[in-house]
């Protein structure tokens, strides 16, 4: 771990101390703050970025109870495919023709959950690639370290931070995903203004989102489920999507929406 640590550093930012870059501990146990000394541990296969707890919304704290991550992991594909989404092996194929990932890049999987993207950027970067999966979730990054640690890939870094408040260096990271999460982000616009912060200028930025569109013939179900979880779940408008990406700096926004639920986004950083 203490090579990939090593590595990793490059990018990072740790919460607190944003222009000193960390040191790596001892053995790998994690990073230091070079600035407070602060300790940010790696445990379990987790590096921990988050400052203190996180206040979960309604949306968030669903996935993040054992057994609705254990359900999330096991019947992802049967409750995605009820909603139009297509099968994974479509969804890496097109996310990756729009991200284009190469051997030895650094790819940021955001809101990476149980790690099913994580595992395909990662065989994709390849031994001197680096993937880091970013969750809020302790309990959704259990079962990223499982899956990560099965397929015997010596790449990925398991990070629990916040989108709202990436721990990554201006500028750093030119493949980011995000696969899943912005329709739980309580400030998207943020969320979105933290990628265009750590994105190099010309990198690829894909998303896939619970989605509407103007008209859309599922409003009324829509509007029931967000209802559901108090509005923390929202179907997120195509338009205004691209409306934000634009504004925090991406450029050339395509979207499509196969099934009609679920939008697939991609842009550039300019
Ligand atoms: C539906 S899962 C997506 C998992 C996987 N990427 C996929 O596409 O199947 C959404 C994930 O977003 C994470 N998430 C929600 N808000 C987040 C935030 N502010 N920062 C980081 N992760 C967040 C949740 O913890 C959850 O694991």
């Amino acid at each position: 771990m203490s090579d990939l640590l090593t590595r990793a550093a490059d990018f990072i930012r740790l919460p607190n101390s944003p222009n000193a870059k960390p040191d790596v501990l001892p053995g790998g146990e994690g990073l230091r703050c070079t600035v407070t000394g602060k300790r940010y541990p790696l445990r379990g296969g987790i590096l921990h970025l988050l400052d203190a707890p996180p206040n979960l919304t309604k949306a968030q704290q669903s996935l993040d109870s054992p057994i609705m991550a254990w359900f999330y992991d096991r019947f992802r594909g049967f409750l995605t495919k009820r909603v139009g989404v297509p099968p994974f092996r479509e969804e890496v194929e097109m996310t990756q023709a729009a991200l284009g990932i190469a051997p030895g890049d650094a790819v940021l999987d955001l809101a990476c959950g149980h790690g099913n993207f994580t595992v395909e950027w990662s065989k994709l970067a390849g031994p001197n690639g680096l993937v880091i999966g970013l969750d809020i979730s302790e309990t959704m990054l259990r079962r990223a370290v499982t899956r990560v640690n099965k397929a015997g890939l010596k790449n990925v870094l398991l990070v629990r931070g916040d989108a709202l408040n990436l721990p990554f260096r201006r500028g750093s990271l030119m493949k980011l995903n995000c696969s899943g999460g912005f329709h739980q982000m309580p400030d998207l616009p943020r969320a979105i203004a933290e990628l265009a912060r750590v994105a190099g200028p010309g990198a690829s930025l894909t998303t896939a989102t619970f989605a509407r569109i103007s008209n859309d013939p599922q409003e009324a179900r829509k509007r029931k489920i967000e209802a559901r979880y108090n509005n923390t779940l929202r179907f997120i408008p195509l338009d205004e999507l691209q409306r934000l990406l634009e504004t925090a700096g991406f450029t050339d926004c395509t979207h499509h929406i196969p099934g009609g639920w679920f939008g697939y986004v991609s842009a550039q950083r300019t």
